[in-house]
């Protein structure tokens, strides 16, 4: 298993071009489903969990080819509907193909992503949309199984906001019989670029990026052409990662009016920023303030730069109150953090964070995605070498992290090794 070893405490100084969003390009490329034309895709971003989705789309029987950052995904030939265990139980949002299979092929049986380790993580908002719209739905050994001859508008109103669930809808209503309007909706800007995408592909979508989106559905969808968002995540954690070790920072290819919550807090926590265009330009010339976050769904703070920002809390000037409010069990970097020398208490969903001067370098372990960005951080800031285990994590959401590291002048190195 990869780890990552990182020589802390020197600031970071450098350009950064940022990749496209990986919460973008999965249910893009799940949308490609929807239609029998080839959808080419440009800015697609090199990561584990984009190959993933490319595997299960060959598996359903589309082709698929890939040249760097460009995708060309055919699904006239897909022959299966099954979304199996062994692909939907390494990533959850597989079950992004759901929406689109039963909307064009009339079924779909897409194996339940099960417990994941922030939290329990339920799709049910997706099922009782669908059943909305009229599809029969069972929960067959382990699979959600759906049938529909022909999806019909409906009008739904989720219980909470759900990005993923917004989009399964979202894609399932573009081919259903009337209008679909989706109340409650999740406001994401990768919801946006979907229904960018969906549009692109004949899709009449009105509403993304409110809580009200309105879908008349269409016959059938064509090919399109579509260039995927910048990762607004992966953005934010190398902004946070100089705010919190100093130095400076340009990231190219950014979409900074899809970061204001971030850039908020960094600036609070004594950053310079100034964003023209895709260029993020940040600089750090003194040891952070500590931030008060609370996770909320767009445009408030994410909950997938909740770790980061807790990183920079931990070596800020004062104490830093984190509130997540998303999900259930997302404060495991604490313990790891802990072992770098952070002063974290954690009462119910608020972790209490007092800022230390210095953090020592420890070994620790990566427990998800985003958590693991944390510990970067962490271990960028503090003094002597952190070694990083299972970063597989981070392989699933982070583009060729620790050479973009490498070129602020980090000291990041990856060690190939056995478990
Ligand atoms: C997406 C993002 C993920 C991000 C999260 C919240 C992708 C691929 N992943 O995940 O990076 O952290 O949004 O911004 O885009 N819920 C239910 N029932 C459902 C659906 C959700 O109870 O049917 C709950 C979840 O358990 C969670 C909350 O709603 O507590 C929000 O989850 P959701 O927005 O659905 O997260 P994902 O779409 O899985």
């Amino acid at each position: 298993m990869d780890k990552l070893r990182i020589e802390g405490g020197r600031p970071l100084r450098g350009e950064v071009a940022v990749s496209g969003a990986k919460n973008a390009a999965l249910p893009i490329l799940c949308a490609g489903l929807l239609c029998a034309g080839p959808l080419a895709l440009g800015n697609v971003p090199q990561l584990h969990d984009v190959a993933t989705t490319l595997k299960l789309l060959r598996r359903l029987g589309a082709t698929v080819e890939r040249d760097g950052e460009r995708v060309l995904l055919d699904a006239a030939g897909v022959g299966s509907v099954e979304a199996p265990y062994e692909l939907v139980r390494t990533m959850r949002a597989s079950i992004l193909v759901l929406g689109p299979l039963l909307a064009r092929f009339g079924e779909a049986r897409v194996s339940l992503p099960g417990g994941c380790a922030i939290g329990q993580r339920p799709v049910d908002q997706h099922i009782k949309g669908l059943q909305a719209m009229g599809a029969q739905i069972s929960i067959e050994h382990g699979y959600v199984v759906a049938k529909a001859s022909r999806l019909a508008g409906a009008r739904i109103v989720t219980d909470m906001v759900t990005v993923t669930g917004t989009e399964n809808l979202m894609m399932a209503a573009t081919l259903a019989d009337g209008e679909t309007v989706i109340e409650n909706a999740a406001r994401e800007p990768e919801v946006v670029d979907l229904a960018a995408a969906l549009v692109a592909m004949g899709a009449r979508i009105e509403g993304a990026g409110t809580d009200r989106i309105a879908v008349r559905g269409v016959g059938r969808l064509h090919g399109a052409e579509h260039r995927v968002m910048a990762d607004r995540i992966e953005a934010g954690t190398f902004l946070c990662a100089v705010a919190a070790a100093g130095g400076e920072i340009t990231l190219t290819g950014a979409q900074p009016a899809t970061m204001d919550a971030t850039l908020d807090k960094l600036r609070e926590a004594g950053a310079t920023i100034e964003a023209a265009g895709d260029h993020i330009r940040l600089s750090m010339k003194r040891r952070p303030r500590a931030v008060n976050v609370r996770t909320a769904p767009y445009p408030a703070f994410a909950t997938d730069m909740q770790a980061q920002l807790m990183a920079l809390d931990c070596i800020a000037e004062g104490t830093g109150v984190v509130t997540e409010t998303i999900f259930e069990n997302r404060f495991m970097h604490v313990l790891e953090l802990q072992r770098l020398g952070a002063d974290i208490v954690i009462e119910g969903s608020t972790a209490v964070v007092r800022g230390m001067p210095k953090l020592s370098g420890a070994a620790v372990m990566a427990t998800d995605l985003r958590a693991s960005a944390g510990l970067v951080i962490a271990g960028l800031v503090a003094e002597g070498q952190t070694v990083i285990d299972r970063i597989y994590h981070l392989d699933r959401g982070y583009e060729r992290m620790e050479a973009k590291l490498g070129q602020l002048g980090a000291r990041v190195e990856r060690v190939t090794g056995s478990p």
